[in-house]
């Protein structure tokens, strides 16, 4: 297969790259990141020469780009996004730009030539929050977004499903939980806290850190993208998560615990506006039709996770300093001049 990967340098595209040329090595992969700064080229170093591979520095906006880009390709794996909620709070029009109108220009794309296979990469946040007794959300679940990130999100998950409708473009949907594990850019909640205390920084706990997410190891989700590629039927949408359930307040804790840390580090600092109380996912769509389950344990894929950021500092500290922009410049100095 050919496979067009948006947003692979980001946290969850680049260890989605890794992970599916390592289990289907004679595929072909292109890569298209507009390298905006959650974007690093660093997260993929040990793959870039593989002939396999091939990065592009663009924008999914640019449609020019993305209908040459498709030519040839089998599928469309859509990661690429404006990704931090408190981003969105600061500005939406970077959220909807990307994550709407981007998504638009790949599903045109996709229709224009020879309606390519389209999979969608989004998010539980689209449903909205839940109250502590409430059941988890499903497939049927109404859409209810409440910040500018999950509204477009929101809105990119009906286009998809519209191209569907409308076109018979062959699309599937993939809505996860929160994510954690390598390459996860330092200002979410895991590799900030890990790399503050490793800088023997506190740790900034949102209100009284009771909120709760549902919390799964990266290379699971991508897993469960992978069964959906492969199994998934068309038109339908998934939901992917880890089954653990968490406040933030008890994983600040157990983080601290495993880096040898004590309750001193925790800073409580004032909250998001609008902070969704309780995400939570009933995966058994996914697990009977699929056969997909989150195989990593929270406990074992939270020390592979602090582990790996002790081993790779240099990979955050770069991104810290903003350093970590250098790389591209370097690389790509050529397109910068023109
Ligand atoms: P990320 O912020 O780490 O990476 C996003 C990538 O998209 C970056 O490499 C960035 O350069 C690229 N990008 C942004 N705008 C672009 C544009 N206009 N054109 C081309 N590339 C662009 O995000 P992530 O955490 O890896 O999330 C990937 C996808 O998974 C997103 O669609 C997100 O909504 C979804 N998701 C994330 C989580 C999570 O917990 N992180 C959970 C469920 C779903
Ligand atoms: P985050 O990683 O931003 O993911 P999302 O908001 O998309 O779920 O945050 C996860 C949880 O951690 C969320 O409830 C907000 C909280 N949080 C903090 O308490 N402190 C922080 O510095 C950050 C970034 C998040």
């Amino acid at each position: 297969m050919k496979l067009l990967i948006t947003g692979g340098a980001g946290f969850i595209g680049s260890n989605f790259i890794r992970y599916w040329l390592n289990k289907y090595p004679l595929d072909t992969i292109v890569n298209l990141d507009a390298l905006t700064y959650a974007g690093n080229l660093e997260n993929l170093k040990e793959i870039e020469e593989n002939k396999n591979y091939k990065f592009i520095k663009g924008d999914i906006c640019d449609a020019d780009l993305v209908n040459k880009l498709v030519k040839g390709i089998d599928l469309i794996a859509h990661f690429a996004a404006e990704t931090h909620v408190d981003r969105s709070v600061m500005g939406s029009s970077d959220f909807v730009r990307t994550n709407i109108k981007g998504t638009m220009v790949l599903l045109d794309a996709a229709k224009n030539n020879d309606n390519i296979r389209f999979h969608h990469v989004s998010t539980d946040e689209v449903f909205g929050s839940l109250d502590s007794n409430d059941s988890a959300f499903n497939e049927r679940t109404p859409y209810a977004p409440r910040n500018p990130y999950s509204a477009s999100k929101a809105a990119s998950d009906h286009l998809v499903r519209a191209y569907f409708h409308t076109h018979k473009l062959p699309i599937t949907i993939s809505n996860c939980s929160n994510n954690f594990g390598p390459y996860q850019f330092p200002e979410k909640f895991f590799p900030l806290f890990i790399t503050n205390l490793i800088e023997g920084k506190k740790v900034p706990v949102y209100g009284e850190g009771k909120n709760i997410r549902d919390w799964i190891y990266v290379d699971d989700h991508n897993a469960g993208v992978d069964a959906i590629i492969k199994k998934g039927k068309i038109g339908e949408t998934y939901c992917l998560g880890g089954e653990t359930e968490l406040q933030n307040i008890d994983i600040t804790k157990k983080i601290l615990e495993l880096m040898g840390k004590s309750g001193e580090m925790i800073e409580y600092v004032k909250d998001r506006p609008g902070h969704d109380f309780r995400y939570a996912m009933d995966i058994t769509k996914a697990k009977n039709e699929l056969g997909w389950e989150p195989e990593v344990s929270f406990e074992d894929g939270l020390k592979k996770t602090i582990e790996w950021y002790k081993n790779n500092e240099e990979w955050w500290r770069n991104i810290k300093s903003g350093k970590y922009q250098d790389y591209y410049k370097k690389q790509y100095s050529h397109e910068l001049k023109k």
